[in-house]
């Protein structure tokens, strides 16, 4: 039988800041949470970056100040691990730049470090003096680490993931999407059909997309109206 979801229905994508939604989420009912949160950084300065032309991005992109990214970080991640199932599960998206504060939040939270995944994608950016930045981390994390969905899919199952970046050439697009191949590796493994997934800072959307597409079921907050129209029509678009 499903667990009840409060204020909110399953397979529903809301908008609204996940600070205030995360809260009204009953304790231990999601399964499993993929998400890429906000930057600290000049956003709009770095557009470049992820999509070489900004014409089709959707504007709006909601990031953090600075000075509060430590703060935002622990708040959000503290009810990250409340609403978690005992078996619960997360992986959590992170540039290097802000690492420091994303594993505090995880100390703060109470949860514990599986792995340490590095996502490495192409980026094309030229750079001058400095090496290009072609890297993501990714952190696998528990509720329990006695007991967790892992679903062995490989013999060998590696901690570097090598998966591209997709171009969007001409069509509308956010300016931080995920590659869809990625989260299905991550849905596959670590959640089961059936399972509510659960990402707080959906974007486009994508892995409510994967999870629907997956047979999970999904629950997603997104501040930027735009952008949750645009994760709605991704998710009609099936
Ligand atoms: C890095 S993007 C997520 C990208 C997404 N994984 C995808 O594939 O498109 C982070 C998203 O969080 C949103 N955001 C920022 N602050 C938020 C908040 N307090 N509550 C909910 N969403 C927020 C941003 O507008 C942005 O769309």
């Amino acid at each position: 039988m499903r667990k009840k979801l409060g204020a909110f229905r399953e397979d529903t994508l809301y908008q609204g800041d996940a600070l205030a939604l995360l809260p009204k989420i009953p304790e231990g009912s999601i399964d499993l949470i993929v998400t890429d949160p906000p930057f600290a950084i000049d956003f709009r300065a770095q557009r470049l970056n992820y999509n070489r032309k900004g014409s089709n991005v959707i504007e709006g992109y909601r990031e953090i100040p600075e000075e509060e990214y430590g703060e935002f970080t622990r708040a959000w991640m503290v009810e990250a691990a409340r609403v978690l199932a005992p078996t619960g599960s997360m992986y959590l998206f992170s540039g290097w730049n802000r690492l420091r504060d994303i594993l505090e939040g995880i100390d703060a939270a109470g949860l514990t470090t599986i792995n340490h995944l590095i996502w490495k994608y192409q980026f094309g950016v030229f750079t001058k003096k400095k090496y290009v930045t072609s890297h993501y981390h990714i952190l696998f994390v528990v509720k329990d680490p006695k007991q967790y969905t892992f679903n062995k899919m490989d013999h060998y199952p590696e901690d570097v993931w090598v998966i591209n970046r997709e171009y969007w050439k001409g069509r509308k697009k956010t300016p931080t999407k995920l590659p869809p191949e990625l989260v299905r590796k991550i849905l596959m493994y670590s959640s089961n059909p059936d399972d509510l997934v659960l990402d707080p800072f959906l974007g486009s959307g994508t892995v409510a997309v994967v999870a629907q597409q997956e047979g999970r079921h999904f629950l997603g907050f997104e501040i930027v109206p735009d952008y949750l129209a645009f994760a709605n029509e991704c998710l009609q678009k099936r």
